[in-house]
């Protein structure tokens, strides 16, 4: 199995929990990784070269850090261009049907802000539903969310730890 993991964070260089996880994907060796802001600084998306990496992965992830309980904007972009009528789905559109999709969101607030009974009152799932209603209208399966809350209280090891968790978690069953 090809995976492709797609980043959107708007400032990389900044990071500490994205750029953390691209390093160790990277170290893997056995992604792809993919940096959406960063090949398109200009917001301009070749949809033609976004639509052939995904002919050439069976597996995506959409790796992003949480901004106003939801993705950043060029990620939103990236799904009303590249997921295009007649490719993605509609007539002839069946060019991601049987790939699996999933998100990998880093968050500040904490796990229990995100609790049904939380600050918020909203789950992680729930509030990262649209992907899923996403991947089930363009016929993907869609894997379980991987998510790193409360970004502020990570300590190293505990980042290097989760680093580690998350290159399982996407290259879980992908070497059969
Ligand atoms: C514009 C903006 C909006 C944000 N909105 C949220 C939010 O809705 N919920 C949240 O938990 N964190 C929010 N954050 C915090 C980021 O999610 C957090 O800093 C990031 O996930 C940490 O990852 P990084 O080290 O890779 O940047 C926001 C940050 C910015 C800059």
């Amino acid at each position: 199995m090809n995976t492709l993991v797609i980043v959107a964070h708007p400032t990389l260089s900044t990071s500490t929990i994205n750029a953390a996880w691209v390093a160790a994907l990277r170290a893997s060796g056995r992604v792809t990784v993919h940096l959406l802001y960063e090949e398109y600084a200009d917001g301009l998306i070749d949809v033609v070269k976004e639509q052939r990496l995904l002919d050439q992965h069976d597996r995506i992830i959409l790796q992003f850090p949480f901004q106003w309980y939801s993705a950043p904007a060029l990620l939103k972009s990236w799904l009303d261009e590249v997921l295009e009528r007649g490719w993605a789905y509609g007539p002839g559109g069946i060019a991601l049907q049987g790939k699996e999709l999933g998100v990998a969101v880093s968050t500040w607030s904490t796990r229990a802000d995100y609790e049904t009974h939380g600050t918020y009152g909203r789950t992680l799932s729930e509030l990262t539903s649209p992907f899923e209603v996403t991947a089930k209208r363009v016929g993907m399966g869609y894997l379980p969310g991987f998510f790193l809350t409360g970004a502020g209280h990570v300590t190293s090891e505990g980042l290097a730890d989760n680093s580690a968790r998350y290159v399982e978690h996407v290259t879980a069953g992908a070497d059969g």
